[in-house]
């Protein structure tokens, strides 16, 4: 945690027309940290990942990624500096098979290392490995997911946004997920930042978290602080865990 955070958003404001939808955020991510952001329902929390990488953009404030303010840049621009996003609703291409939704994801950059990225996809979600001629729209929601997922890393992402990543999914699915995710930051030092629904489970994952409420950040601190913090057990984790 020492040095400059990887990003960081600083005083931002995205409106939608003349609604503000982020009031002010400040939020860090240091390297090689897994970061987690919950709230409910219309909090924000899709604007801000849409935010970081550009669309909408901030209206004030900003975005710092490795240095560089990256606040106006264009979308394509920002995905080029090694941002991958997996999308709320995951947004694969249905038409195209498993193969070729991860060839969209490596882009051109990365082609050189395309064979040896999609093995480790694979090797983490062996499901799309059997899976590979199929097309990602007739895959299951869980399949969808990994394949998500999968693409972002083929883009071999210095940070890694990901929306929602258990939504609809089964728990035991879910535990996957969040396993992969756990395993790519402990041994390949991969940044995360994730929004979740599933507090519980965002939470002990996380390395910090950010509670956000109405556009705004109303709480930050470690995984574990927060799950101990009666405020957000009561907010988030009621209901049980999960
Ligand atoms: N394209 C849009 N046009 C207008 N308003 C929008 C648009 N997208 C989101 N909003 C509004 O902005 C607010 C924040 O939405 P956002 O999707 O960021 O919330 P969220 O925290 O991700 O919610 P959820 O947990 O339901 O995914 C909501 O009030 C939503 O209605
Ligand atoms: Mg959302």
């Amino acid at each position: 945690m020492t040095g400059q955070p990887l990003l960081k958003v600083q005083g931002v404001e995205t409106y939608y027309g003349n609604i503000r939808a982020l009031a002010g955020i400040d939020v860090e991510v240091h390297r090689g940290e897994i970061v987690s952001l919950i709230g409910a329902n219309g909090a924000g929390k899709s604007t801000l990942m849409m935010t970081i990488c550009g669309s909408p953009q901030a209206r004030t404030g900003s975005v710092i990624f490795d240095g560089q303010d990256i606040t106006r840049l264009p979308t394509h621009e920002i995905a080029r500096l090694r941002i991958a996003q997996s999308p709320e609703g995951r947004r694969i291409f249905p038409r195209m098979t498993v193969m070729e939704n991860l060839q969209m994801g490596a882009g051109l950059d990365n082609l050189k290392y395309f064979s040896q990225d999609v093995e480790k996809v694979f090797a983490m979600f062996p499901r799309l490995k059997e899976r590979q001629t199929q097309r990602g729209g007739t895959l299951s929601g869980g399949e969808q997911q990994m394949l998500s997922i999968g693409r972002a890393l083929m883009a071999r992402p210095k940070l890694l946004l990901l929306d929602e990543p258990s939504l609809g999914l089964a728990p035991l699915i879910v535990k996957g997920i969040f396993e992969a995710i756990k395993k790519l930051n402990k041994e390949e030092g991969l940044t995360v930042f994730l929004v979740e629904q599933n507090a519980f489970a965002a939470l002990r994952l996380s390395d910090r978290a950010y509670v956000m409420v109405n556009g705004k950040v109303t709480m930050s601190g470690s995984g574990m602080e927060l799950l101990a913090n009666p405020e957000v057990r009561a907010a988030y984790l009621e209901g049980g865990r999960h």
